[in-house]
C-alpha cells in the first residue's frame, strides 16, 4: 500500500468563511487507488475539504495538488474528480440509462458506444438491465447505485463521496458499504469518503483522517487509529475506551514508568505514549483488551481484583462494568458470550487479566 504513488497533496490549506476559519492548516496526502475516509464530527470541515479537491471551493492559502499538478488555476469541470453528493440528485423524469448517460451527452462517441458505457456502468454496481427502468420507480439503494453509476461512467481519477449512504436505513446501509468496498477494489479509482459514523470510517477505508474543527487529528489506518490513538480526543470519537487517572512516574530511554489508578505500575514504550496534549494524564484501555478470569483461568499477563457494578447483554456479547481493586475506578470490558461461558451478576467478586501493551498513555 505504502508504495503507491501520492494522488491527492494538501499543503497547509486554509480556508475562511468571511471570518470563520474552516480548514485551518491541512497537510497530508491521498495514495493513488486507496479507499480513503475524511471523518471527524458534523461541523469539523469534512464537506469543505472534499469540495476544495472537486474545485467547487476555493482555498485562501496553500495548496491542493491532483496526480501532481497544482489545482489552483483548474476549474471543477477539468479536474479529473467526480462526486457523489449526499442526496443524490436523480432525474426523476428520465430512465436509469438516461440518468447514467447523462454526464457524456457532450462526448463525442456514437450512441451505440454510449450505451454500452451505460450498460457497463450499471453492471458494475449490480444493476445490469435496469437501463430502461423509470428512475422515480427506484429505491433508495438502488438511486444510490444510479448516482455511483452516473460518476463512475466518466472514469474520473478520483471519486468523492460525501455521506453517500446516510440516508440509507442501517441494514441497506451496511449492504451498500460492503458492494462499495468491492466496487472500489473493482475499479481500483482513489474514493475520498466523507462520513461521520466511525465505524463506517473503519469498515471501509484503508486511511482514514480524522478531523476536528478544521485540524487533521491523526491521519492512519483503521488499526493504528483504533489501537494507537495520538490524543484523547480521537480516541473517545473511535470506538469505546476506559480513561483511568494515571501518574507519570519515570521516563528513561523511550521508556515510561507510569502508575494508573485501580491498575498499578507498568512501563510503556514511546510508540504508546503519544506526543503531549496537555491532557491530565491517563490511561486508555479498550473493553475488550480486558478480559474477566472464570474458575480456572490465570492471567497470561496481569490481573487485577474487581467487583461487577453492571451486566449488560447484547446476545453475542456482554458488557461489564467493573470497578477495579478496591478504587472508584470503573471500567467497561467486553467478553464474547461462548457456550458454556456463563454471565456474571451484578456484585460477583471477579478478576480482571489486563496486559501493559494493551495501554495508551495520554498527556
Ligand atoms: N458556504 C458556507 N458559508 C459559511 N459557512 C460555511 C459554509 N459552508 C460551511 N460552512 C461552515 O464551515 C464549517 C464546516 O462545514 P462543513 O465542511 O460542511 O462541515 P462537515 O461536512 O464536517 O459537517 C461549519 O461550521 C459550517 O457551518
Ligand atoms: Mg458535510
Amino acid at each position: 500500500m505504502s508504495d503507491k504513488p501520492t494522488m491527492i497533496e494538501f499543503r497547509d490549506v486554509h480556508k475562511y468563511y468571511g471570518d470563520y476559519h474552516a480548514l485551518r492548516g491541512i497537510n497530508g496526502q491521498i495514495r493513488a487507488g486507496e479507499f480513503f475516509s475524511l471523518l471527524g464530527p458534523s461541523g469539523c470541515g469534512k464537506t469543505t475539504l472534499l469540495r476544495t479537491i472537486a474545485g467547487f471551493e476555493g482555498i485562501d492559502s496553500g495548496a491542493v495538488l491532483i496526480d501532481g499538478k497544482d489545482m489552483a488555476r483548474v476549474p471543477a469541470n477539468e479536474r479529473p474528480t467526480n462526486m457523489v453528493f449526499q442526496s443524490y440528485a436523480i432525474f426523476p423524469h428520465m430512465s436509469v440509462g438516461e440518468n447514467v448517460g447523462f454526464g457524456l451527452r457532450r462526448d463525442p462517441r456514437s450512441k451505440a458506444e454510449k450505451a454500452k458505457a451505460v450498460e457497463e456502468a450499471l453492471e458494475m454496481v449490480g444493476l445490469k438491465g435496469y437501463g430502461g427502468r423509470a428512475a422515480h420507480a427506484l429505491s433508495g439503494g438502488q438511486r444510490q447505485r444510479v448516482a455511483l453509476a452516473r460518476a463512475l461512467i466518466l472514469k474520473p481519477k478520483v471519486l468523492l463521496l460525501d455521506e453517500p449512504l446516510s440516508a440509507l436505513d442501517k441494514k441497506m446501509r451496511e449492504h451498500m458499504q460492503v458492494e462499495l468496498i468491492k466496487l472500489q477494489r473493482q475499479v481500483g479509482i482513489t474514493f475520498v469518503l466523507v462520513t461521520h459514523d466511525q465505524e463506517e470510517a473503519l469498515v471501509m477505508s484503508d486511511r482514514i483522517a480524522v478531523m476536528f474543527e478544521g485540524e487533521i487529528a491523526q491521519l492512519a489506518d483503521p488499526e493504528t487509529l483504533y489501537r494507537r490513538p495520538n490524543s484523547k480526543k480521537v480516541a473517545e470519537f473511535i470506538g469505546t475506551m476506559n480513561f483511568i487517572p494515571a501518574q507519570v512516574i519515570s521516563e528513561t530511554g523511550g521508556q515510561i514508568e507510569i502508575e494508573a489508578k485501580g491498575l498499578g505500575r507498568a512501563t510503556l514504550p514511546a510508540d504508546q505514549c503519544p506526543a503531549g496534549r496537555g491532557d491530565a494524564p491517563m490511561v486508555g484501555l479498550r473493553p475488550e483488551t480486558l478480559t474477566l478470569l472464570y474458575p480456572g483461568q490465570t492471567a497470561t499477563d496481569r490481573s487485577v481484583d474487581g467487583v461487577i457494578d453492571e451486566v449488560i447483554y447484547f446476545g453475542d456479547m456482554t458488557y461489564y462494568d467493573v470497578y477495579l481493586g478496591g478504587t472508584d475506578v470503573e471500567v467497561r470490558l467486553s467478553m464474547r458470550n461462548t457456550p458454556g461461558r456463563p454471565i456474571l451478576e451484578v456484585g460477583s467478586k471477579v478478576d480482571v487479566a489486563w496486559s501493559p501493551s494493551a495501554l495508551v498513555l495520554f498527556r
